[in-house]
Protein backbone atom coordinates (compact mmCIF):
# COMPACT_ATOMS: atom_id res chain seq x y z
CA UNK A 1 0.00 0.00 0.00
CA UNK A 2 1.07 3.52 -0.91
CA UNK A 3 0.44 6.55 1.21
CA UNK A 4 0.40 9.56 -1.43
CA UNK A 5 0.07 13.28 0.50
CA UNK A 6 0.16 15.18 -2.65
CA UNK A 7 -1.82 15.99 -5.71
CA UNK A 8 0.95 16.35 -7.85
CA UNK A 9 1.79 13.44 -7.15
CA UNK A 10 -1.12 11.28 -7.27
CA UNK A 11 -2.55 12.91 -10.88
CA UNK A 12 0.05 10.93 -12.84
CA UNK A 13 -0.42 7.57 -10.99
CA UNK A 14 -4.04 7.95 -11.50
CA UNK A 15 -3.60 8.16 -15.06
CA UNK A 16 -1.22 4.92 -14.73
CA UNK A 17 -4.16 3.12 -13.12
CA UNK A 18 -6.33 0.86 -14.88
CA UNK A 19 -10.11 -1.49 -13.64
CA UNK A 20 -12.53 -0.42 -11.55
CA UNK A 21 -11.81 1.76 -8.83
CA UNK A 22 -13.43 2.11 -5.33
CA UNK A 23 -12.85 5.16 -3.48
CA UNK A 24 -13.92 5.20 0.66
CA UNK A 25 -13.89 8.84 1.74
CA UNK A 26 -12.81 9.94 5.02
CA UNK A 27 -11.55 12.39 7.43
CA UNK A 28 -9.21 9.83 9.28
CA UNK A 29 -9.60 8.60 12.98
CA UNK A 30 -10.65 5.39 11.82
CA UNK A 31 -12.87 2.63 13.13
CA UNK A 32 -14.48 -0.41 12.05
CA UNK A 33 -16.96 1.39 10.69
CA UNK A 34 -14.59 3.02 8.05
CA UNK A 35 -13.15 -0.14 7.76
CA UNK A 36 -16.54 -2.17 6.75
CA UNK A 37 -16.54 0.02 3.57
CA UNK A 38 -12.30 -0.51 2.80
CA UNK A 39 -13.49 -4.09 2.79
CA UNK A 40 -16.54 -3.58 0.92
CA UNK A 41 -14.69 -1.99 -1.38
CA UNK A 42 -12.31 -4.03 -1.86
CA UNK A 43 -14.33 -7.01 -2.26
CA UNK A 44 -16.25 -5.14 -5.32
CA UNK A 45 -13.13 -3.80 -6.94
CA UNK A 46 -9.58 -3.83 -8.68
CA UNK A 47 -8.15 -0.70 -7.05
CA UNK A 48 -8.60 0.51 -3.75
CA UNK A 49 -8.32 4.14 -2.28
CA UNK A 50 -9.07 5.81 0.81
CA UNK A 51 -8.88 9.36 1.24
CA UNK A 52 -8.07 10.88 4.61
CA UNK A 53 -8.48 14.97 4.56
CA UNK A 54 -10.45 16.29 7.41
CA UNK A 55 -12.10 19.23 5.70
CA UNK A 56 -12.23 22.66 6.96
CA UNK A 57 -15.11 23.61 4.63
CA UNK A 58 -17.77 21.45 6.65
CA UNK A 59 -16.99 22.38 9.99
CA UNK A 60 -18.48 25.49 11.80
CA UNK A 61 -16.74 28.25 13.52
CA UNK A 62 -17.64 26.92 16.77
CA UNK A 63 -16.81 23.37 16.00
CA UNK A 64 -14.50 20.53 16.14
CA UNK A 65 -11.77 21.46 13.20
CA UNK A 66 -8.86 21.78 15.33
CA UNK A 67 -9.68 19.08 18.05
CA UNK A 68 -10.59 16.31 15.17
CA UNK A 69 -8.71 14.03 16.32
CA UNK A 70 -5.40 12.85 13.47
CA UNK A 71 -2.73 10.02 12.90
CA UNK A 72 -2.20 9.19 9.63
CA UNK A 73 0.91 6.56 10.60
CA UNK A 74 -2.29 4.79 12.59
CA UNK A 75 -5.11 5.30 9.97
CA UNK A 76 -2.58 3.99 7.03
CA UNK A 77 -1.86 0.63 9.11
CA UNK A 78 -5.35 0.00 9.67
CA UNK A 79 -6.23 0.82 5.96
CA UNK A 80 -3.70 -1.47 4.95
CA UNK A 81 -4.87 -4.04 7.02
CA UNK A 82 -8.00 -3.85 5.20
CA UNK A 83 -6.78 -4.40 2.29
CA UNK A 84 -6.17 -0.76 0.17
CA UNK A 85 -3.71 -0.22 -2.40
CA UNK A 86 -3.56 3.80 -1.84
CA UNK A 87 -3.85 6.18 0.84
CA UNK A 88 -4.31 9.39 -0.35
CA UNK A 89 -3.99 12.10 2.42
CA UNK A 90 -3.33 15.61 1.07
CA UNK A 91 -3.19 18.72 2.90
CA UNK A 92 -5.61 21.90 2.88
CA UNK A 93 -3.31 23.94 0.87
CA UNK A 94 -3.67 20.93 -1.82
CA UNK A 95 -7.53 20.66 -1.90
CA UNK A 96 -7.88 24.49 -0.94
CA UNK A 97 -5.22 26.27 -2.76
CA UNK A 98 -4.97 30.22 -2.46
CA UNK A 99 -7.89 31.57 -4.54
CA UNK A 100 -10.29 28.49 -4.23
CA UNK A 101 -13.87 29.73 -4.49
CA UNK A 102 -15.93 26.97 -6.16
CA UNK A 103 -18.46 25.33 -4.25
CA UNK A 104 -21.50 22.84 -4.76
CA UNK A 105 -24.61 23.02 -3.06
CA UNK A 106 -27.37 20.36 -3.82
CA UNK A 107 -30.26 22.99 -2.18
CA UNK A 108 -33.33 21.23 -0.67
CA UNK A 109 -31.72 18.51 1.17
CA UNK A 110 -28.82 20.13 2.45
CA UNK A 111 -31.43 21.85 4.23
CA UNK A 112 -33.47 19.61 7.25
CA UNK A 113 -31.83 18.56 10.12
CA UNK A 114 -28.25 18.13 10.50
CA UNK A 115 -28.42 21.18 7.69
CA UNK A 116 -30.45 23.01 9.92
CA UNK A 117 -28.00 23.18 12.83
CA UNK A 118 -24.70 22.87 10.93
CA UNK A 119 -25.17 25.60 8.02
CA UNK A 120 -22.82 25.52 5.44
CA UNK A 121 -22.14 21.77 6.17
CA UNK A 122 -23.37 20.05 3.75
CA UNK A 123 -21.66 22.62 1.02
CA UNK A 124 -18.88 21.77 2.49
CA UNK A 125 -19.23 18.15 2.17
CA UNK A 126 -20.70 18.59 -1.39
CA UNK A 127 -17.74 20.57 -2.60
CA UNK A 128 -14.65 18.62 -1.41
CA UNK A 129 -16.81 15.19 -2.47
CA UNK A 130 -17.28 16.51 -5.96
CA UNK A 131 -13.42 17.50 -5.84
CA UNK A 132 -12.08 13.96 -4.82
CA UNK A 133 -14.43 12.07 -7.86
CA UNK A 134 -12.83 14.33 -9.82
CA UNK A 135 -9.69 13.57 -8.37
CA UNK A 136 -10.05 10.05 -8.65
CA UNK A 137 -12.38 8.83 -11.16
CA UNK A 138 -14.30 6.30 -8.93
CA UNK A 139 -16.12 3.97 -10.57
CA UNK A 140 -17.70 2.98 -6.93
CA UNK A 141 -17.68 5.63 -3.87
CA UNK A 142 -18.18 3.97 -0.62
CA UNK A 143 -20.60 5.79 2.45
CA UNK A 144 -21.97 4.87 5.49
CA UNK A 145 -25.60 4.75 6.72
CA UNK A 146 -24.53 6.23 9.78
CA UNK A 147 -24.62 9.83 7.82
CA UNK A 148 -27.80 9.40 6.33
CA UNK A 149 -28.31 12.49 5.25
CA UNK A 150 -24.59 12.98 3.55
CA UNK A 151 -25.52 9.50 2.09
CA UNK A 152 -28.35 11.48 0.31
CA UNK A 153 -26.73 15.13 -0.74
CA UNK A 154 -23.66 13.12 -2.30
CA UNK A 155 -26.12 10.55 -4.29
CA UNK A 156 -28.25 13.96 -5.59
CA UNK A 157 -25.12 15.50 -6.28
CA UNK A 158 -23.46 12.59 -8.29
CA UNK A 159 -26.58 12.37 -9.89
CA UNK A 160 -27.59 16.11 -10.47
CA UNK A 161 -23.96 16.29 -11.77
CA UNK A 162 -23.34 13.43 -14.07
CA UNK A 163 -20.52 11.57 -12.15
CA UNK A 164 -20.45 7.96 -14.18
CA UNK A 165 -20.07 5.93 -10.84
CA UNK A 166 -22.15 4.27 -8.37
CA UNK A 167 -23.03 5.61 -4.69
CA UNK A 168 -22.80 2.47 -2.74
CA UNK A 169 -24.55 2.62 1.10
CA UNK A 170 -23.05 0.49 3.48
CA UNK A 171 -24.77 -0.22 6.68
CA UNK A 172 -24.03 1.56 10.28
CA UNK A 173 -21.35 -0.69 12.48
CA UNK A 174 -22.23 -0.56 16.43
CA UNK A 175 -20.48 -1.20 19.58
CA UNK A 176 -22.34 -4.06 21.39
CA UNK A 177 -24.29 -2.09 23.29
CA UNK A 178 -26.17 -0.23 19.81
CA UNK A 179 -23.91 3.02 19.62
CA UNK A 180 -23.06 3.61 16.01
CA UNK A 181 -19.40 4.03 16.07
CA UNK A 182 -17.62 7.46 15.57
CA UNK A 183 -14.78 9.06 15.44
CA UNK A 184 -16.05 10.96 18.26
CA UNK A 185 -17.45 8.55 20.38
CA UNK A 186 -13.79 9.15 21.76
CA UNK A 187 -14.78 12.33 23.60
CA UNK A 188 -17.29 10.47 25.48
CA UNK A 189 -16.16 10.03 29.51
CA UNK A 190 -17.42 6.71 30.77
CA UNK A 191 -20.53 7.91 32.51
CA UNK A 192 -21.76 9.87 29.26
CA UNK A 193 -20.21 6.38 27.01
CA UNK A 194 -22.85 4.53 28.83
CA UNK A 195 -25.85 6.33 28.74
CA UNK A 196 -25.32 7.56 24.71
CA UNK A 197 -26.84 3.76 24.45
CA UNK A 198 -30.13 5.70 24.85
CA UNK A 199 -29.70 6.97 21.03
CA UNK A 200 -30.42 3.71 19.69
CA UNK A 201 -32.60 2.60 21.75
CA UNK A 202 -35.09 5.69 21.12
CA UNK A 203 -34.60 4.32 16.90
CA UNK A 204 -35.21 0.85 17.99
CA UNK A 205 -38.58 1.36 20.59
CA UNK A 206 -39.56 4.74 17.18
CA UNK A 207 -39.00 1.34 14.78
CA UNK A 208 -41.20 -0.77 16.80
CA UNK A 209 -44.30 1.66 17.25
CA UNK A 210 -43.64 2.24 13.54
CA UNK A 211 -44.04 -1.34 12.75
CA UNK A 212 -47.02 -1.91 15.46
CA UNK A 213 -48.98 0.40 13.21
CA UNK A 214 -48.27 3.75 14.74
CA UNK A 215 -48.28 6.79 12.06
CA UNK A 216 -48.74 9.57 13.52
CA UNK A 217 -44.96 11.65 13.41
CA UNK A 218 -45.87 13.14 16.33
CA UNK A 219 -46.21 9.79 18.00
CA UNK A 220 -43.08 8.30 16.76
CA UNK A 221 -41.26 11.67 18.06
CA UNK A 222 -42.46 11.50 21.31
CA UNK A 223 -41.57 7.76 21.56
CA UNK A 224 -37.58 8.57 20.42
CA UNK A 225 -38.42 11.93 23.10
CA UNK A 226 -39.33 9.41 26.27
CA UNK A 227 -36.54 6.86 25.71
CA UNK A 228 -34.30 9.26 25.59
CA UNK A 229 -35.38 11.37 28.32
CA UNK A 230 -34.27 8.17 30.53
CA UNK A 231 -30.35 9.47 30.72
CA UNK A 232 -30.55 13.00 31.54
CA UNK A 233 -26.70 13.26 30.69
CA UNK A 234 -28.08 13.48 26.80
CA UNK A 235 -29.61 16.76 25.57
CA UNK A 236 -31.57 16.59 22.95
CA UNK A 237 -31.04 18.59 19.44
CA UNK A 238 -33.96 17.10 17.11
CA UNK A 239 -35.57 14.01 17.01
CA UNK A 240 -36.84 13.81 13.37
CA UNK A 241 -39.73 11.46 11.60
CA UNK A 242 -38.99 12.43 7.58
CA UNK A 243 -39.84 11.33 4.36
CA UNK A 244 -37.19 9.12 3.18
CA UNK A 245 -37.05 10.74 0.06
CA UNK A 246 -36.99 14.08 0.64
CA UNK A 247 -35.66 14.13 4.38
CA UNK A 248 -38.81 16.47 5.22
CA UNK A 249 -41.03 15.73 8.31
CA UNK A 250 -43.56 13.68 7.97
CA UNK A 251 -47.39 14.55 9.66
CA UNK A 252 -48.47 11.41 9.43
CA UNK A 253 -46.54 8.35 7.94
CA UNK A 254 -47.83 7.16 4.35
CA UNK A 255 -44.41 4.96 2.93
CA UNK A 256 -41.13 5.10 3.51
CA UNK A 257 -39.39 7.17 6.53
CA UNK A 258 -35.94 7.91 8.35
CA UNK A 259 -35.90 7.77 11.86
CA UNK A 260 -33.25 10.07 13.10
CA UNK A 261 -31.92 11.98 16.42
CA UNK A 262 -28.96 13.98 17.44
CA UNK A 263 -28.38 14.58 20.93
CA UNK A 264 -25.25 15.71 22.67
CA UNK A 265 -23.49 14.44 25.41
CA UNK A 266 -20.56 16.48 27.05
CA UNK A 267 -18.41 17.79 24.36
CA UNK A 268 -19.87 14.78 21.74
CA UNK A 269 -22.75 15.62 19.37
CA UNK A 270 -23.65 12.15 18.25
CA UNK A 271 -25.88 11.40 15.22
CA UNK A 272 -27.87 8.58 14.44
CA UNK A 273 -30.44 6.83 12.38
CA UNK A 274 -32.71 3.76 11.07
CA UNK A 275 -34.25 4.02 7.38
CA UNK A 276 -37.49 1.90 7.51
CA UNK A 277 -37.57 1.56 3.26
CA UNK A 278 -40.23 -0.85 3.64
CA UNK A 279 -43.01 0.65 5.22
CA UNK A 280 -46.16 1.87 3.65
P1 LIG B 1 -16.09 10.47 8.31
O1 LIG B 1 -16.93 10.97 9.42
O2 LIG B 1 -14.66 10.14 8.57
O3 LIG B 1 -16.81 9.20 7.72
C1 LIG B 1 -16.30 8.56 6.56
C2 LIG B 1 -17.31 7.55 6.09
O4 LIG B 1 -17.47 6.53 7.08
C3 LIG B 1 -18.70 8.18 5.88
O5 LIG B 1 -19.28 7.66 4.69
C4 LIG B 1 -19.46 7.71 7.12
O6 LIG B 1 -20.86 7.63 6.92
C5 LIG B 1 -18.85 6.35 7.33
N1 LIG B 1 -19.07 5.90 8.71
C6 LIG B 1 -18.83 6.59 9.85
N2 LIG B 1 -19.22 5.87 10.92
C7 LIG B 1 -19.73 4.71 10.44
C8 LIG B 1 -20.31 3.55 11.05
N3 LIG B 1 -20.46 3.45 12.36
N4 LIG B 1 -20.72 2.54 10.24
C9 LIG B 1 -20.59 2.63 8.88
N5 LIG B 1 -20.05 3.70 8.25
C10 LIG B 1 -19.62 4.72 9.02
O7 LIG B 1 -18.28 11.49 6.57
C11 LIG B 1 -17.19 12.02 6.48
O8 LIG B 1 -16.07 11.54 7.10
C12 LIG B 1 -16.95 13.28 5.64
O9 LIG B 1 -18.12 14.06 5.66
C13 LIG B 1 -16.52 12.98 4.19
C14 LIG B 1 -17.58 12.20 3.40
C15 LIG B 1 -15.18 12.20 4.18
C16 LIG B 1 -16.29 14.33 3.44
O10 LIG B 1 -15.32 15.09 4.07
Amino acid sequence: MQVITTLAQWAPLRKSLTGSLGLVPTMGALHEGHLSLVRRARAENSIVVVWIFVNPKQFGPSEDFRSYPRDLARDAALVQSAGADYVLAPGVEDVYPEGFQTSVQVEELSRPLEGAVRPGHFRGVATVVAKMFCLTQPSRGYFGQKDAQQCAVVQRMARDLGFPMDIVICPTMREPDGLAMSSRNVYLDPAERKASAALYRALQAAERAARAGEREGEALRAVMRAELAKEPLGKIEYVSVAHLATLEEVARVNGPILLSLAVRFGKARLIDNIPLPDVT
